[in-house]
This record gives C-alpha cells, structure tokens and sequence, in this order.
C-alpha cells in the first residue's frame, strides 16, 4: 500500500508509477532520511507524543535499515515511491504500531527538504576540499615556477612575457572565489526545514531549534511555506557548480592548445590522457576535453533547475521532485572533474625551454613604449613611436633588440642606452610587481595570499 492510499479506490497505472516513482534516485538520501526519523522520533517524544520506549524502538528499527541497505538486503516494493515511503514502510514491518507513529506532524515535504540540506551540507563540504585540492595542487607547481618565463596571450596572439607561476595563480585565484562561494552557499543550507509539515508548519509543539540543533543545523528555516517549497540552495549551488565548470573548461581548452605539436608547452601523463583505435602515434588530451564537455553538462543540470522553479506557485509541487536528478548530476560531474584536474596538474610536465625560445621578441614593445613614456613622451605618442619601429623591424625582418642607439634614434631623439633593459625579460618581470602583477615578487605574494584558505 502507499502511504496515502486510504481516499482512493483505484491503482495507480503502470505509467503513472514509472513516472511517479523517484526512489532510484532518492534513494541516495537514505541515511540522511534515517537521521531525520531519528531526530523527529526524539522531537516527537519531547513534545509527548511518542513514549520513551517507542523511540527506542524507531532508533532501533531505524538501526536495522541502515544495516540491510549497507549489507545489500534491501527489497524496494512496487509501492515504495520515494525512499521516504519506503523507511516508513520498512520501520512499520520491523516495529509495528510505534512505525505509523513516526509521521505524525510531519509531511515528506519538509521531511524530503531537510533530507536534501543534510546532503547537500555534505556534498558543499566535499567541494570544498577537492577545490582546495586543486588549489593546492596548482600552488605547488607555481611555487617551482615563479621565474619561469612563457608568452603570456590576448586574442590568443603573444601579448607580454608573464612567469608560468602567475598563469597557474589566475586559475588558483578562480578557484578561491569558487571556494568563497561555496562557503555562502554552506550558509544558506545551514537552516532546518523539518518541522515545517506540507504547508502551515506541524500542529504540535515542537522544539524546532532543538530539532534543528540536533540535526546538526544551526537554525529552523523560518516561512514553512517558503522552507517547503523553494529551492533557493540548490540554485545557488548549481550556479556556483556552473562557475566552477567554466573555469575548468576554460583552462582545459587552455591545456589542450598548450599539449599540441605546435606549442609544445606541456606533456600530459599517459594517467589522464588516451590513445586512438586507429592511428598508433596518438596521444589525445581526453581528460581535458570531456572537462571542456561535463562543463556544457552541468550548466545544462543549473539551467534545470532555474527553469524548475520559474514560475511555480510558492509551494510545494510535485515538479520539485525533479530537483534531484539535476543536482546529484551537477554535484557528480564537478566532482570527478575537479578531481581529474587534479591528477592531471600533479602528473603535468611543463616544457620551459620550449616556452623560452617560443618568446616573439616583439612582446617587449610595450616596455619601449613605457620607457619612452618614462622619459615624459605622453603615452599615446610612445606608443605610434613603437609603433612605427615595430612596422620597421617586421618589414626588415629584424627584432627590436637588434637595433643600435643611433638606429633608434632616428625614430625618437629621446631613447637612450637604457633602453636595452627593455629587452631583458628579468627586468622586464620585475618592473611588474605590483600587487596582482606577473613578477616573480608579486607571484610570491599571490602564493604567500593563497595560503590562508588553502
Ligand atoms: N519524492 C518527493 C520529492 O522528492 C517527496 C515529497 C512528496 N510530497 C508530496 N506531497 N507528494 O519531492
């Protein structure tokens, strides 16, 4: 029987069931739900609702679920739609009349919201720490990196020279604001829903800030109607799983231009690439590529949800069901993402020689243009000066450190021997460490920063 069986006469047809049932994927919620049967037992007993011995008895039937699940022995029936039906349905076989107890005053809507904030609780706490992991990961290779020297890119054209150290930093910078945001999600998570019951909140007296303590929750959620039917949490943690992702993505595309022939920057480990069927020479960066592909999936999981909740009257619908699947997929795939990221910064093998002699010589005209600006020439003007003298040293096929003072001259009186440290790419790095910049002093600050949340 289902739990609502009581004012119907009829079954349920076999479609409706297929597209009813939920337990496959709730089922996941099991020892979340367990915690929240064991907890409203206790709340119901303070309320003297249930007796000291019926509690011992739910915990104890509760106790033996948790125990058939693990071992395995665990036979869903057809009526057990959701992993809720089935608790109550199993604890009810195991004990008796205490079981038809534990639902009083309360509803599966604020039973399934409360399930769904304990883990998601857990799973924001997982996050937390594999984004640390690459973190970590990405600092650790920045910190043996911090002079190293590559081609920094705009409009994937050599723009400045910047030291491998801060182009790894740019990715661990995004991950602590993916951390951060994490952390606020965790926040809103943070309130217990139970007691809530479907709508109005449970006609009993019960202590919800115990209740909500006692779940590990630091508050109550304080609108029944609201707790019950919005999923503000899971909006928020898709969208920061969906930022997340990008990131990712963007810095696998990075990584997969970087392993080509052609740049030769970086050789990724045989541990996260694979091979071809056909052509025996291949090497494809794939774990790059399905980041780049999970990334379109779990934006698409976000957008599930947002068009979930659009427009839906403020409370519950069984279209809410449906929040789950999108989630636990969103939550899944940034996690076996993140986790791959990892493994694959940890076995990535940098060619830095190749990103040396790879340095278009041209990469230093902006610090003529600042030298000469440096020298009071406004900045603009400097700028169509090396301009000009870039024309010449491509029209010439020459590079700008070739020419000699006199040579230079002849396009600006203003330069003089100094200008030379232009072309020194130590100097070059250095005059850029201020806060944020790519020297190798500001790069030991960004590292020194990172350490605090990592
Ligand atoms: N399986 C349902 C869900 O995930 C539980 C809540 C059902 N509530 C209801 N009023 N039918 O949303």
């Amino acid at each position: 029987m289902t739990l609502w069986h009581g004012r119907f006469e009829g079954t349920m047809s076999d479609v409706m069931q297929a597209c009813n049932h939920s337990l496959p994927i709730d089922i996941r919620l099991l020892p979340y739900d367990l915690r929240v049967n064991r907890a409203w037992a206790n709340a119901l007993c303070n309320a003297q609702l249930l007796t000291p011995d019926e509690v011992k008895a739910i915990e104890k039937g509760l106790q033996q679920i948790s125990e058939e699940h693990v071992a395995g022995k665990f036979f869903p029936l057809p009526n057990d739609e959701d992993v809720h039906s089935l608790v109550e349905r199993r604890l009810t076989e195991l004990i008796g009349n205490a079981g038809k107890k534990i639902h009083t005053g309360r509803s599966r809507n604020d039973q399934v919201a409360t399930d769904f904030r304990l883990y998601l609780k857990e799973a924001v706490a997982q996050l937390c720490d594999t984004v640390r992991d690459l973190g970590r990961a990405l600092a650790a290779q920045a910190e043996s990196h911090i002079t190293t020297v590559m081609p920094g890119y705009t409009h994937m054209q050599q723009a400045q020279p910047i030291t491998l150290a801060h182009y790894l930093l740019g990715f661990v910078s995004a991950l602590e604001a993916d951390f951060r945001r994490l952390q606020n999600v965790a926040k809103a998570v943070d309130e217990c829903p139970l007691g809530s019951g479907a709508i109005a909140g449970a006609a009993f007296p019960i202590d919800r800030a115990a209740l909500a303590k006692n779940l590990g929750f630091s508050r109550p959620t304080i609108n029944s109607l609201a707790a019950t039917s919005q999923r503000d949490e899971a909006l928020e943690l898709a969208s920061t799983l969906s930022i997340i992702m990008v990131h990712l993505s963007r810095y696998a595309e990075d990584w997969i231009t970087y392993s080509t022939k052609e740049f030769g920057y970086l050789r990724m480990s045989d541990a996260v690439t694979t091979g071809s069927s056909m052509m025996p020479q291949k090497k494809n960066p794939d774990a790059m590529e399905l980041i780049r592909g999970k990334a379109s999936r779990v934006i698409g999981d976000m957008q599930t949800l947002f068009t979930l909740v659009k427009g839906l009257p403020l409370h519950y619908a069984k279209d809410l069901q449906e929040d789950k699947p999108a989630l636990f997929d969103a939550i899944d795939q940034t996690l076996i993402c993140l986790k791959l990221f990892t493994e694959s910064v940890a076995t990535a093998q940098w060619n830095t020689e190749r990103m040396a002699a790879n340095l278009d010589p041209l990469l230093f005209a902006t610090d003529v243009a600042d030298y000469l600006t440096s020298r009071g020439i406004p900045f603009r003007a400097a700028h169509a000066v090396v301009g000009k003298l870039v024309q010449d040293a491509i029209t010439q096929n020459k590079s700008l450190s070739s020419y000699t003072l006199p040579e230079l001259q002849k396009f600006c009186p203003d330069f003089e021997k100094e200008v030379v440290d232009c072309f020194n790419v130590k100097k070059c790095l250095d005059r850029r460490n201020l806060i944020g910049g790519t020297g190798p002093l500001s790069v030991q600050a960004q590292i020194k920063h990172h350490e605090k949340w990592l």
